[in-house]
């Protein structure tokens, strides 16, 4: 028996994967068709695919032209699959012409011509209308931004409001073509998505301005400085079903994505504790304005892993920190969750090992520092020379799975938060709540150290 094998996303099934499939099977007896996984094809920086694995395969099996179907999960899978499953000939479209060419050392490799005139890409950008993004800010992740759009498709740059006058001529230098807008309401007029990255106590009025002139939102975190102003804007959004999401890019890696579903599925059993870190020694620290301090740049990271893991049941918060006048430099936190215990070191103008272990009653698992840009970690037990190394890369700076998320949940029509994404914007929002309470109350000592304690 000849058995053949190819391999493809099969995003949105259409002819010219019908045709590949049928002359595929005609090559042999017994066809294998492997489906990318979601977290294959985004390692591999493929964007925007619309279905499921599962919608996928399903596609597939009703073609009836399958024998079997397989899961593509790893560079490197064809190799053992073509052994482990006596593969005769591997067979993909023309597009790929020399580039499987190394596997003709395990079975023969055909190149098919590729249907012309339909693809995946153009049935995705066809069936939904584009995005025009307006960005308003003043900070970092702008630049990276503007470069980062140009990877998702279906998005496209309206132009840029900057609130601080000193940052155009720098950002005119990365895209002299990007129209610079003179006020917010004008570039609002120009886009129906919107991309805000300003001083934390500036996004409540962006956010407020962007849903008036109806454009979906995308807000660097935290979105929110108190729990009022989180519900009221999160009901307006729904109401007028627009899109707003937080810019936390952490929560679209690739490998922090697949550590939270190992954590699940119970590789390191009962998780007990999480002791994460996050510290920048920036450039220029402007200790002026507190609203760049470290639980305002960082806060929402140090939520992110210990929400995604222990929800939302925060029993106590301890907060200790350091002061420069109102700008908080430095803050430790110890959270009491009903299912475990949480301790975060946050710094701006300070710097420590920005690294995260979490505990388990059968192992731990390590991320190396920054752990929050992460494309790597470990499962560590008691035996070291068990320890399993986990690599999931990320293209760029990283932002292009957060935009490719907010352009899936437009098109879509998701204008719901996850109940993970509500906890999230809780917990930082309780957090900073917690401080400023303390603040007030005096009972943190800005110079020095003491305890604070929330029910
Ligand atoms: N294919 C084909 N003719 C087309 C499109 C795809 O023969 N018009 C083949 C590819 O060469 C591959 C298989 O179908 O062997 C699966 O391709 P996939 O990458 O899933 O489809 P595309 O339409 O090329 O997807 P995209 O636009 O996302 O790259």
């Amino acid at each position: 028996m000849k058995k053949v094998i190819t391999y493809g996303t099969y995003d949105l099934l259409h002819e010219g994967h019908i045709r590949l499939l049928k002359r595929a099977k005609k090559l042999g007896d017994y066809l294998i068709v492997g489906v990318t996984s979601d977290l294959f094809d985004k390692n591999r920086g493929k964007m925007n695919v619309r279905q499921s694995l599962s919608e996928r395969i399903i596609a597939i099996k009703e073609t009836g032209l399958a024998d079997q179907i397989i899961v593509e999960e790893y560079e490197g899978q064809k190799i053992s699959d073509i052994i482990d499953l006596n593969i005769d000939i591997f067979t993909v479209g023309s597009d790929w012409i020399g580039k499987f060419d190394y596997l003709k050392n395990y079975c023969e490799v055909v190149y098919l011509d590729r249907t012309e005139g339909v693809s995946s890409t153009a049935l995705r950008n066809s069936a939904f209308s584009e995005i025009v993004l307006g960005i308003v800010g003043v900070e970092v992740p702008v630049e990276r931004m503007i470069e980062e759009i140009k990877y998702v498709s279906g998005i496209r740059l309206s132009g840029i409001y900057l609130n601080d006058k000193n940052k155009v001529d720098k950002i005119k230098k990365i895209n002299s073509n990007l129209l610079i807008f003179s006020s917010a309401e004008e570039l609002l007029k120009q886009s129906n998505a919107v991309y805000i990255a300003v001083a934390r106590d500036e996004n409540k009025k962006y956010i407020d301005m962007a849903l008036e002139y109806n454009c979906h939102v995308l807000c660097e975190s935290p979105m929110f400085l108190n729990s009022t102003d989180t519900e009221i804007l999160m009901e307006r959004a729904e109401n007028k079903k627009l899109v707003l999401m937080e810019a936390l890019k952490t929560r679209y890696f690739p490998a922090f994505q697949h550590m939270i579903l190992l954590l699940r599925s119970g590789i390191i059993g009962t998780i007990l504790d999480i002791d994460v870190s996050c510290s920048q020694f920036p450039d220029s620290l402007d200790i002026n304005n507190k609203y760049f301090g470290s639980i305002y740049d960082f806060g929402s990271y140090a939520a992110l892993p210990i929400n995604s893991i222990f929800g939302k049941e925060t029993v106590e918060i301890h907060l200790r920190g350091e002061f420069l006048d109102e700008f908080c430099r430095f803050l430790k936190g110890e959270l009491l969750l009903t299912t475990g215990t949480a301790t975060f070191k946050l710094g701006k103008g300070i710097k420590t090992e920005g690294n995260m272990i979490i505990t388990g009653t059968e192992g731990y698992i390590y991320v190396p520092a920054p752990w929050w840009k992460t494309d790597y970690f470990e499962v560590r037990t008691e035996d070291l020379r068990n320890t399993k190394k986990y690599f999931y890369k990320f293209e760029g700076e990283g932002l292009r799975y957060e935009v490719n998320e907010f352009v899936k949940r437009i098109n879509t029509r998701n204008y719901l938060m996850s109940a993970e994404e509500k906890n999230g914007l809780w917990l930082v929002s309780k957090l900073i709540e917690t401080l400023e309470h303390d603040i007030i109350k005096d009972k943190l000592n800005r110079k020095g150290y003491m305890g604070s304690k929330s029910e």
